[in-house]
């Protein structure tokens, strides 16, 4: 599986310093609010399992899975719902923990689609930013790190289902993909 990676672009220590310190900045903004963390399945699990142990307040968990389909350069492209909340987030302080934004179409659905339940707030931690040209104002509350316009795998982040379990995230070589 390592054999894969061309190179490495931010280190286990290094994404563990960086989770920790999102955690603090969030922590200071939540500690009254008792917020509902939700986890995208699946690329934010690691993330998601980091950041609210680097988080020591109440709060409550939930999580749902959802793909995009269709024309991903339209707009009104539809978001399908894979697994819903478990719980209700009327007048609840939501954060939404994804993984990575490239185009920020999933986003932006999946915002639009948990505003409609009425929750207290919304906000976005996501791990990875790409810096590219957007269709959406966008408005990540907590980002990780931005990064260049690649594709990465590792640290929850996915190739074809590959990958998700190394500690870093890194680079595909080109062959990988070529390889396919
Ligand atoms: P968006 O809708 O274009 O913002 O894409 C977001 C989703 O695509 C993420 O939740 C990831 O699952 C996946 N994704 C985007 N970029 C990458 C990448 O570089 N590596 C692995 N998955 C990615
Ligand atoms: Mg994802």
């Amino acid at each position: 599986m390592e054999k894969d990676i061309a190179y490495v672009m931010h280190g286990a220590e290094e994404i563990g310093k960086r989770v920790a310190e999102l955690g603090k900045e969030i922590t200071e903004d939540y500690k009254d609010k008792k917020p509902v963390v939700i986890c995208i399945l699946r690329g934010a699990v690691t993330f998601f399992s980091d950041l609210i142990r680097a988080m020591p307040i109440f709060m409550n968990v939930d999580f749902m899975a959802a793909s995009s389909y269709g024309n991903s350069t339209v707009s009104s492209g539809e978001l399908k719902i894979k697994k819903d909340l478990e719980e209700s987030i009327e007048g609840r302080h939501v954060i939404l923990v994804e993984d990575i934004i490239d185009s920020g179409l999933t986003i932006h659905r999946i915002l639009g689609f948990l505003k409609e339940r009425n929750p207290a707030s919304i906000a976005v931690a996501a791990l990875f930013n790409k810096e590219r040209p957007r269709e959406y104002e966008l408005d990540i509350k907590y980002t990780g790190f931005s990064i260049e316009d690649q594709f990465v795998v590792g640290y929850g982040l996915d190739y074809a289902g590959d990958y998700r379990n190394l500690p870093y995230i890194g680079v595909l070589k080109r062959e990988v993909y070529e390889g396919k």
